[in-house]
Protein backbone atom coordinates (compact mmCIF):
# COMPACT_ATOMS: atom_id res chain seq x y z
CA UNK A 1 0.00 0.00 0.00
CA UNK A 2 0.83 3.19 -1.24
CA UNK A 3 0.87 6.41 1.84
CA UNK A 4 -1.22 6.92 4.35
CA UNK A 5 -4.70 5.73 4.62
CA UNK A 6 -7.02 8.75 5.95
CA UNK A 7 -10.65 7.17 7.65
CA UNK A 8 -13.46 9.59 8.11
CA UNK A 9 -14.89 9.38 11.24
CA UNK A 10 -18.24 10.51 12.63
CA UNK A 11 -18.85 10.34 16.63
CA UNK A 12 -22.43 9.79 17.24
CA UNK A 13 -23.08 10.72 21.08
CA UNK A 14 -26.53 8.87 22.48
CA UNK A 15 -26.54 10.65 25.98
CA UNK A 16 -29.13 9.67 28.57
CA UNK A 17 -28.05 12.23 31.94
CA UNK A 18 -25.77 15.18 30.76
CA UNK A 19 -22.53 13.98 32.06
CA UNK A 20 -23.20 11.59 29.20
CA UNK A 21 -23.24 14.26 26.27
CA UNK A 22 -19.46 14.44 26.23
CA UNK A 23 -17.75 17.58 24.73
CA UNK A 24 -16.22 18.43 21.35
CA UNK A 25 -12.86 18.47 22.85
CA UNK A 26 -12.96 15.24 25.05
CA UNK A 27 -14.51 13.90 20.98
CA UNK A 28 -10.99 15.51 19.54
CA UNK A 29 -8.96 14.14 22.41
CA UNK A 30 -9.99 11.29 21.29
CA UNK A 31 -9.03 11.70 17.32
CA UNK A 32 -5.37 12.89 18.69
CA UNK A 33 -4.73 9.33 20.44
CA UNK A 34 -5.65 7.54 17.18
CA UNK A 35 -3.50 9.92 15.18
CA UNK A 36 -0.27 8.84 17.82
CA UNK A 37 -1.32 6.15 17.93
CA UNK A 38 -2.00 4.06 14.29
CA UNK A 39 1.38 6.63 13.02
CA UNK A 40 3.45 5.03 16.23
CA UNK A 41 4.23 8.53 17.15
CA UNK A 42 2.50 8.15 20.69
CA UNK A 43 5.45 9.43 23.22
CA UNK A 44 4.94 6.60 25.76
CA UNK A 45 6.41 4.01 23.06
CA UNK A 46 9.26 4.41 24.29
CA UNK A 47 8.15 2.08 27.05
CA UNK A 48 8.47 -0.74 24.53
CA UNK A 49 11.38 -3.14 26.05
CA UNK A 50 14.25 -3.31 23.75
CA UNK A 51 13.82 -6.88 23.13
CA UNK A 52 10.66 -5.61 20.97
CA UNK A 53 11.66 -2.56 19.76
CA UNK A 54 12.16 -3.97 16.22
CA UNK A 55 8.55 -5.36 16.23
CA UNK A 56 6.76 -1.45 16.05
CA UNK A 57 4.72 -0.66 13.54
CA UNK A 58 3.16 2.28 11.65
CA UNK A 59 0.25 1.24 11.05
CA UNK A 60 0.09 4.04 8.17
CA UNK A 61 -3.77 4.86 9.09
CA UNK A 62 -5.24 8.62 10.13
CA UNK A 63 -8.51 9.85 11.55
CA UNK A 64 -10.30 13.11 10.83
CA UNK A 65 -14.00 13.94 12.06
CA UNK A 66 -15.81 14.18 8.90
CA UNK A 67 -16.53 17.27 7.09
CA UNK A 68 -19.34 16.21 4.52
CA UNK A 69 -22.69 14.24 6.34
CA UNK A 70 -23.87 11.25 3.88
CA UNK A 71 -25.75 13.80 1.87
CA UNK A 72 -22.40 16.19 0.80
CA UNK A 73 -23.91 19.01 3.24
CA UNK A 74 -21.19 20.63 5.84
CA UNK A 75 -20.65 18.26 9.22
CA UNK A 76 -18.50 18.70 12.16
CA UNK A 77 -18.57 14.50 12.44
CA UNK A 78 -20.88 14.36 15.18
CA UNK A 79 -24.05 13.55 16.17
CA UNK A 80 -25.64 14.24 19.60
CA UNK A 81 -28.88 11.90 20.42
CA UNK A 82 -30.89 12.56 23.56
CA UNK A 83 -31.99 8.74 24.80
CA UNK A 84 -34.19 7.14 27.16
CA UNK A 85 -31.81 4.08 27.96
CA UNK A 86 -30.35 4.23 30.87
CA UNK A 87 -27.32 1.67 30.01
CA UNK A 88 -26.71 0.02 26.67
CA UNK A 89 -25.02 -3.50 26.29
CA UNK A 90 -22.52 -5.08 23.27
CA UNK A 91 -26.50 -5.80 21.92
CA UNK A 92 -26.00 -3.23 19.20
CA UNK A 93 -28.91 -1.26 20.58
CA UNK A 94 -27.30 1.95 20.31
CA UNK A 95 -26.44 1.94 16.44
CA UNK A 96 -30.30 2.17 15.79
CA UNK A 97 -32.42 5.19 16.51
CA UNK A 98 -35.46 2.77 17.09
CA UNK A 99 -33.94 1.03 19.36
CA UNK A 100 -32.80 4.04 21.51
CA UNK A 101 -29.54 4.76 19.93
CA UNK A 102 -28.12 6.73 16.91
CA UNK A 103 -28.32 4.85 13.12
CA UNK A 104 -25.08 4.97 11.42
CA UNK A 105 -23.64 6.82 8.42
CA UNK A 106 -22.77 4.59 5.39
CA UNK A 107 -20.22 2.10 6.66
CA UNK A 108 -18.11 1.83 3.72
CA UNK A 109 -17.34 5.71 3.69
CA UNK A 110 -17.27 6.17 7.33
CA UNK A 111 -15.76 4.61 10.56
CA UNK A 112 -18.83 4.92 13.06
CA UNK A 113 -18.20 5.24 16.58
CA UNK A 114 -20.74 5.29 19.09
CA UNK A 115 -20.06 6.94 22.48
CA UNK A 116 -23.06 5.84 25.61
CA UNK A 117 -23.23 4.82 28.61
CA UNK A 118 -22.19 0.64 28.71
CA UNK A 119 -23.42 -1.39 31.72
CA UNK A 120 -21.60 -4.11 33.66
CA UNK A 121 -17.95 -2.37 33.25
CA UNK A 122 -18.10 -3.01 29.38
CA UNK A 123 -15.55 -0.42 28.20
CA UNK A 124 -16.09 -1.22 24.22
CA UNK A 125 -17.01 -3.63 21.67
CA UNK A 126 -16.13 -3.28 18.06
CA UNK A 127 -17.46 -5.33 14.92
CA UNK A 128 -15.07 -6.84 12.95
CA UNK A 129 -14.82 -6.34 9.00
CA UNK A 130 -17.22 -8.46 6.52
CA UNK A 131 -20.09 -8.16 8.79
CA UNK A 132 -23.52 -6.27 8.47
CA UNK A 133 -23.58 -2.77 7.36
CA UNK A 134 -26.01 -1.73 10.00
CA UNK A 135 -24.27 -2.48 12.96
CA UNK A 136 -20.52 -1.72 11.32
CA UNK A 137 -18.06 0.37 13.79
CA UNK A 138 -17.26 0.86 17.62
CA UNK A 139 -18.66 1.31 20.47
CA UNK A 140 -17.17 3.08 23.50
CA UNK A 141 -18.72 3.37 27.03
CA UNK A 142 -18.21 7.49 27.85
CA UNK A 143 -15.64 6.98 30.53
CA UNK A 144 -13.14 5.55 28.65
CA UNK A 145 -13.18 8.24 25.43
CA UNK A 146 -10.93 10.14 24.72
CA UNK A 147 -8.59 12.05 27.83
CA UNK A 148 -10.32 15.07 29.08
CA UNK A 149 -13.81 15.56 30.79
CA UNK A 150 -15.44 12.41 31.73
CA UNK A 151 -12.60 10.02 30.87
CA UNK A 152 -11.52 8.26 34.47
CA UNK A 153 -8.55 6.31 35.13
CA UNK A 154 -6.86 3.95 34.52
CA UNK A 155 -8.85 4.19 30.62
CA UNK A 156 -8.64 7.70 30.61
CA UNK A 157 -5.88 7.66 27.56
CA UNK A 158 -7.90 6.80 24.34
CA UNK A 159 -6.60 3.43 24.66
CA UNK A 160 -9.96 1.74 24.02
CA UNK A 161 -10.67 3.22 21.09
CA UNK A 162 -7.61 2.27 19.71
CA UNK A 163 -7.94 -1.73 20.70
CA UNK A 164 -11.41 -1.25 19.54
CA UNK A 165 -10.23 0.04 16.12
CA UNK A 166 -7.64 -2.55 15.69
CA UNK A 167 -10.83 -5.20 16.02
CA UNK A 168 -12.37 -3.37 13.13
CA UNK A 169 -9.09 -4.06 10.97
CA UNK A 170 -9.48 -7.56 11.73
CA UNK A 171 -6.89 -7.68 14.98
CA UNK A 172 -7.63 -10.26 17.38
CA UNK A 173 -6.72 -10.12 20.97
CA UNK A 174 -2.75 -11.08 21.02
CA UNK A 175 -3.68 -14.42 23.62
CA UNK A 176 -5.42 -15.70 20.82
CA UNK A 177 -8.91 -15.72 23.51
CA UNK A 178 -8.71 -19.61 24.21
CA UNK A 179 -9.05 -18.43 27.76
CA UNK A 180 -5.87 -18.92 29.98
CA UNK A 181 -4.55 -21.62 27.04
CA UNK A 182 -2.03 -22.16 25.17
CA UNK A 183 -3.62 -23.09 21.60
CA UNK A 184 -5.14 -20.26 20.87
CA UNK A 185 -3.75 -17.93 18.47
CA UNK A 186 -4.11 -14.48 16.86
CA UNK A 187 -2.97 -15.42 13.52
CA UNK A 188 0.43 -13.00 13.90
CA UNK A 189 3.60 -14.47 14.05
CA UNK A 190 5.80 -11.92 15.91
CA UNK A 191 3.59 -11.61 18.83
CA UNK A 192 4.98 -14.30 21.13
CA UNK A 193 2.26 -16.79 22.04
CA UNK A 194 0.47 -15.80 25.30
CA UNK A 195 -1.61 -17.28 27.74
CA UNK A 196 -4.31 -15.08 28.88
CA UNK A 197 -4.94 -11.12 28.96
CA UNK A 198 -2.81 -9.43 30.94
CA UNK A 199 -3.78 -6.60 33.04
CA UNK A 200 -3.29 -3.93 35.45
CA UNK A 201 0.65 -2.67 34.82
CA UNK A 202 2.52 -5.51 34.30
CA UNK A 203 6.24 -5.73 34.35
CA UNK A 204 8.94 -6.68 32.05
CA UNK A 205 9.01 -10.14 31.74
CA UNK A 206 5.57 -11.57 31.73
CA UNK A 207 6.25 -15.16 30.96
CA UNK A 208 3.85 -17.87 29.73
CA UNK A 209 3.45 -21.10 27.31
CA UNK A 210 7.10 -21.42 27.50
CA UNK A 211 8.11 -17.76 25.23
CA UNK A 212 10.78 -16.23 27.77
CA UNK A 213 12.86 -15.00 28.18
CA UNK A 214 10.34 -11.86 27.01
CA UNK A 215 7.74 -13.28 28.04
CA UNK A 216 4.47 -11.93 26.67
CA UNK A 217 4.48 -8.30 24.52
CA UNK A 218 1.78 -6.99 26.92
CA UNK A 219 2.08 -3.11 25.81
CA UNK A 220 0.41 -4.51 22.64
CA UNK A 221 -3.18 -2.44 22.07
CA UNK A 222 -4.51 -5.76 21.66
CA UNK A 223 -3.66 -6.94 25.18
CA UNK A 224 -5.94 -5.80 28.61
CA UNK A 225 -3.64 -3.72 30.12
CA UNK A 226 -4.28 -0.08 31.54
CA UNK A 227 -4.38 2.32 28.94
CA UNK A 228 -0.77 3.73 30.20
CA UNK A 229 1.16 0.17 29.63
CA UNK A 230 -0.61 -0.70 25.84
CA UNK A 231 2.05 1.66 23.37
CA UNK A 232 2.59 -0.85 20.53
CA UNK A 233 0.53 -2.16 17.32
CA UNK A 234 3.51 -4.94 15.69
CA UNK A 235 4.80 -5.68 12.02
CA UNK A 236 2.20 -8.64 12.20
CA UNK A 237 -0.26 -6.80 13.06
CA UNK A 238 -0.40 -3.98 10.65
CA UNK A 239 -0.15 -6.53 7.99
CA UNK A 240 -3.58 -7.74 8.89
CA UNK A 241 -4.29 -4.24 8.70
CA UNK A 242 -3.30 -4.04 5.41
CA UNK A 243 -4.61 -7.04 4.21
CA UNK A 244 -8.12 -5.48 5.22
CA UNK A 245 -7.41 -2.29 3.79
CA UNK A 246 -6.69 -4.43 0.26
CA UNK A 247 -9.92 -6.61 0.83
CA UNK A 248 -13.19 -6.07 3.40
CA UNK A 249 -12.52 -2.56 4.00
CA UNK A 250 -11.20 -1.29 0.33
CA UNK A 251 -13.47 1.27 -0.48
CA UNK A 252 -11.58 3.49 2.31
CA UNK A 253 -8.50 3.58 0.43
CA UNK A 254 -8.59 6.07 -2.72
N1 LIG B 1 -13.50 -4.75 25.07
C1 LIG B 1 -12.56 -4.56 26.14
C2 LIG B 1 -13.31 -4.43 27.47
O1 LIG B 1 -14.32 -3.76 27.53
C3 LIG B 1 -11.70 -3.34 25.89
C4 LIG B 1 -10.47 -3.32 26.69
C5 LIG B 1 -9.68 -2.06 26.45
N2 LIG B 1 -8.56 -1.97 27.38
C6 LIG B 1 -8.01 -0.81 27.78
N3 LIG B 1 -7.00 -0.83 28.60
N4 LIG B 1 -8.45 0.33 27.40
O2 LIG B 1 -12.92 -5.02 28.44
ZN1 LIG C 1 -10.87 -6.56 22.47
Amino acid sequence: RQGVVQIPVVVHVVWNTAQQNISDAQIQSQMDVLNLDFREKNPDISQVPAAFQGLIADARVEFFLASRAPDGGPTQGITRTQTNTASFQSDDRVKSQATGGADPWPADRYLNLWVCNLAGGLLGYAQFPGGPAATDGVVITYTAFGTTGTAAAPFNLGRTTTHEIGHWFNMYHIWGDDGTGCKGSDEVLDTPNQAGPNTGVPNFPCISCNNGPNGDMFMNYMDYVDDLSMVMFSLGQVERLDACLDGPRQSFVT
